[in-house]
C-alpha cells in the first residue's frame, strides 16, 4: 500500500480526492496495489466540498503529513510560492517523493527544486502544471523520447482562450468576456497571470526544458497578452482567413531556442485554430514522429485531479519496483544552449494602423516597411472618414522582429498616424 497526503482542499484537491476514493478499486485493479489518500490539509476544513472523507483525515496542519513516517507521496495543491515551495523542500528533505500541480513555481524556482530531488533521491511529478488532464508531459518526456522536438506550440491557458473565442464567435468584448471566465473558476486567483500570457509562459518554461533540455527558463520567455486585442483586430484577422489565439511557441533555430508567449494569427484551417472556449491544445512537431496533437481540458477539478493521479501512480509504480529516479524530473538539462532574443525572431505580421484618410498616407507607412527590409504581401483599409483616422490593415511576408520594431517606431511618429500601431504574428505559409 502506498499512503497519499494532500496539501491543498481546492479545486485541483478535491478532484484528485475524489478520483483517490472514487475509483480506489480501479487504480488497485490496475496497478495491483492500493493507493491509500491518509490525509488532506487545508486552513478551511469547514467547507463542504460535496465528497466525503473519513473521519481523521482532514487537518488543518500540512506538517502533520510532510513529517509522518508512513507517508509515501507529498502532493502540493495550494498553489503560489509561499508557503508551497517551503512545503515540498521540506517534503524532499525527509525523503518523500512530491506530486504537484504548481506550474508558477515550478517555472521560477524548479531547478533549485528538481536539484533537491536529486540529490535527496525522490521522485516531482508535475504532469498537472501543464494542460491539465493532458499528458504533454508524458508525451514530451517519455513518448518522444525518440525524436528531436522540432517546434511546440501550445494554447495552454484556458482562460484567455475563452476570452478569445468569446470575442470572435459573439462579438463580445475583452471586460466582459474575462468577467465570464472568472466566473467559471477557470482564472488565476491574480488574472493578470491569464490576460498578460504569465501563466502560458509558466507552462512553456516547463515544456521548454522537457524538449530541448535547457534548465527552467522562464526568465527568458518572451511574453505579450491579450489584452490589446480588439475585436475589429479579430473580425479583420476573419476575413484574411486567420483566428487569433494565444499560443506559446517553443522551437529550436540555429542553434538556439526561441521561447514566446504573444497573440498569434494562425490559418482558420488549422487543426489548433479549431481548438475553442477553455479547450488546450499542443502542436508538438518531432523529427521522426512528424507533426502531432493534443487536445482537451486544460483546467478544472477532474482533469487536472486526473493528470495527479497518473503521477500518484507512477511514482507508486516506482516505489514498489524499487526503481524511483528512472525517468529524471526534467530529463537531462544541460547549461549552455542560447534563448534567442524576441528581436532576432523572425515571423510574418499584422499591422493595424491608425492613418489618416488623406492620399498619399499609405505610401508613407508603406516607404517605412520597405526601408526596414518589410516587404507587404496585402492591404486592406476599411471605411472612408477623409482626412480622419482610419484602420490600415497590412500583412507582410517574413519579417525580423528587430525591423518592425524600428519601423514601427518611425511609423508611430509620422503625423499621418493617430494611435500606436498595433501588431499581431502571423504563423502559417507564406503567401
Ligand atoms: N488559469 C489556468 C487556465 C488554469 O486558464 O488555463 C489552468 O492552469
Amino acid at each position: 500500500m502506498i499512503n497519499i497526503g494532500i496539501i491543498g482542499f481546492g479545486t485541483v484537491g478535491t478532484g484528485t480526492a475524489r478520483i483517490l476514493i472514487e475509483k480506489r478499486d480501479v487504480l488497485r485493479e490496475r496497478l495491483g496495489f492500493d493507493i491509500n489518500l491518509k490525509r488532506v490539509a487545508d486552513l478551511d476544513v469547514k467547507r463542504d466540498r460535496g465528497i466525503k472523507l473519513s473521519e481523521g483525515i482532514l487537518t488543518t496542519d500540512a506538517n502533520a503529513i510532510i513529517n509522518d513516517p508512513d507517508m509515501d507521496i507529498i502532493v502540493e495543491l495550494i498553489g503560489g510560492i509561499h508557503p508551497a515551495k517551503d512545503f515540498i523542500l521540506q517534503a524532499i528533505k525527509n525523503k518523500k517523493h512530491v506530486v504537484t500541480a504548481n506550474k508558477a513555481l515550478l517555472a521560477t524556482e524548479g531547478n533549485e527544486i528538481f536539484a533537491a530531488a536529486e540529490k535527496c533521491g525522490v521522485e516531482i511529478g508535475f504532469e498537472a502544471s501543464v494542460a491539465g488532464g493532458i499528458p504533454i508531459i508524458k508525451v514530451i518526456r517519455e513518448g518522444l523520447i525518440a525524436n528531436r522536438i522540432l517546434a511546440v506550440y501550445g494554447i495552454i491557458n484556458g482562460t484567455s482562450n475563452y476570452i478569445l473565442t468569446k470575442m470572435t464567435d459573439e462579438k463580445v468584448e475583452f471586460s466582459d468576456a474575462l468577467k465570464e471566465a472568472q466566473r467559471l473558476g477557470y482564472a488565476e486567483a491574480d488574472p493578470t497571470y491569464d490576460i498578460e500570457g504569465i501563466d502560458s509562459a509558466h507552462k512553456l518554461a516547463i515544456l521548454a526544458s522537457l524538449a530541448y533540455g535547457i534548465p527552467l527558463s522562464y526568465d527568458n520567455v518572451y511574453k505579450e497578452g491579450i489584452t490589446k486585442i480588439s475585436s475589429q483586430d479579430i473580425e479583420f484577422a476573419s476575413e484574411l482567413g486567420y483566428k487569433v489565439k494565444l499560443l506559446a511557441i517553443t522551437k529550436a533555430v540555429d542553434g538556439e531556442v526561441e521561447l514566446r508567449v504573444h497573440p498569434t494569427m494562425l490559418p482558420k484551417d488549422y487543426l489548433i485554430s479549431k481548438v475553442d472556449g477553455v479547450f488546450n491544445a499542443i502542436y508538438v512537431e518531432g523529427d521522426a514522429v512528424g507533426a502531432t496533437l493534443y487536445y482537451g481540458r486544460g483546467a478544472g477539478d477532474m482533469p487536472t485531479g486526473s493528470a495527479v493521479v497518473s503521477d500518484i501512480s507512477d511514482i507508486a509504480r516506482n516505489i514498489n519496483m524499487k526503481a524511483t529516479g528512472r525517468v529524471p524530473g526534467l530529463g537531462r538539462a544541460k547549461e549552455g544552449i542560447g534563448i534567442r532574443k524576441i528581436e532576432d525572431v523572425e515571423s510574418m505580421y499584422y499591422f493595424r494602423f491608425s492613418a489618416l484618410d488623406r492620399p498619399g498616407v499609405l505610401s508613407k507607412i508603406s516607404g517605412v516597411l520597405g526601408n526596414n527590409n518589410i516587404s507587404i504581401a496585402s492591404v486592406i483599409q476599411k471605411g472612408r472618414r477623409i482626412g480622419e483616422a482610419v484602420p490600415l490593415v497590412v500583412l507582410t511576408h517574413m519579417a525580423k522582429e528587430r525591423d518592425v520594431i524600428h519601423a514601427v517606431r518611425e511609423i508611430d511618429n509620422l503625423p499621418v498616424v493617430a494611435e500606436k500601431t498595433l501588431y499581431i504574428r502571423v504563423e502559417g505559409k507564406e503567401e
